[in-house]
């Protein structure tokens, strides 16, 4: 029974390590989900951790710091460009998400998208959000300092299908309280869809690569169990066959024995 210790405790010891290298990301979302914001706008950042039970403690990063709010969602009114940065947070059943990385701007206006790289053919919809969501009236989106177009009431920039042309650098422009004011600068980037797109234009999702590295380590596991299973069959065979040979040895004896007898 001895010799079957060893294969196990090396398989228990191989599932504790793949169960502490391999603990789930938490995700962090952001809602509104603009990674660019304006002072005085309320933020929430969702923690999608691993919790079976829904009922663990969160931890919060901002920029490497631990945050005191130990909830799932963690709501606060932007204050200062000081409340931008990167946030992370994990759950007692997974390890740090990946940064979402938050922008904070002082202006009157603010472009937002829900992307800034956009694969051909990809909607495209850019907000032109105002400082205490107040009313913008004559509204222009720019591209390449050029106004693609004019409103005198709001509305949202959309583009069906990007295209090659829609590569540049946007703003908006309109007056706000009797102020002809501008937003920042910012690239939109468009790409020829030759490679996967999840649609944030993440070249390849983390979920895929997490689905890889598990396939490979079932089929590392499982070819171990195969050899461990091998192994301990010839182990085995050899151990029957030999007290076969030693019975037979000891029949053949015995006869033997039995024939000299008088
Ligand atoms: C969460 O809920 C589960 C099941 O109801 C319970 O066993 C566990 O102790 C709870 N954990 C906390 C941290 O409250
Ligand atoms: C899009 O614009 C950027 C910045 O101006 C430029 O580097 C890039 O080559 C452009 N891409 C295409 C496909 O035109
Ligand atoms: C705002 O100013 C720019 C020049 O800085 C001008 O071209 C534009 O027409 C003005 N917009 C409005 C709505 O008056």
């Amino acid at each position: 029974m001895w010799q079957l210790l060893p294969p196990a405790a090396l398989l228990l010891l191989v599932s504790a390590g793949m169960q502490a290298a391999d603990l789930p990301k938490s995700v962090v979302l952001l809602d509104p989900p603009y990674d660019r914001v304006l002072t005085f706008d309320n933020v929430i950042l969702k923690c999608q951790g691993k919790d079976p039970f829904g009922n663990s403690s969160t931890e919060w990063l901002h920029n490497g710091k631990p945050i005191s709010a130990k909830s799932s969602s963690y709501f606060f009114t932007v204050d200062s460009v000081n409340d931008g940065g990167e946030y992370r947070c994990r759950d007692d059943f997974s390890s740090f998400s990946d940064p979402v990385h938050l922008t904070v701007r002082t202006g009157s206006l603010l472009l937002q998208s829900l992307q800034w790289v956009f694969q051909v053919g990809e909607p495209i919809q850019l907000r032109c959000h105002t400082w205490k969501n107040k009313t913008v009236t004559r509204l222009s989106y720019l591209r390449n300092g050029v106004v693609k177009k004019f409103s005198h009431n709001y509305f949202d920039f959309y583009i069906p299908e990007a295209k090659q042309e829609h590569n540049g650098s946007y703003f908006c422009r309109g007056i706000v309280a009797g102020n002809n004011v501008s937003s920042e600068t910012v690239h939109i980037f468009v790409q020829e869809g030759r490679h996967y797109s999840n649609g944030t234009g993440e070249a390849i999702p983390s979920t895929r690569t997490d689905f890889i590295s598990w396939q490979i380590t079932i089929f590392l596991v499982v070819g171990f169990l195969f050899a461990v299973d091998t192994g301990l069959y010839f182990f085995v065979w050899r151990d029957l066959r030999s007290s076969v040979e030693i019975r037979r040895d000891i029949n053949v004896r015995a006869k033997t024995l039995m024939t000299y007898d008088p």
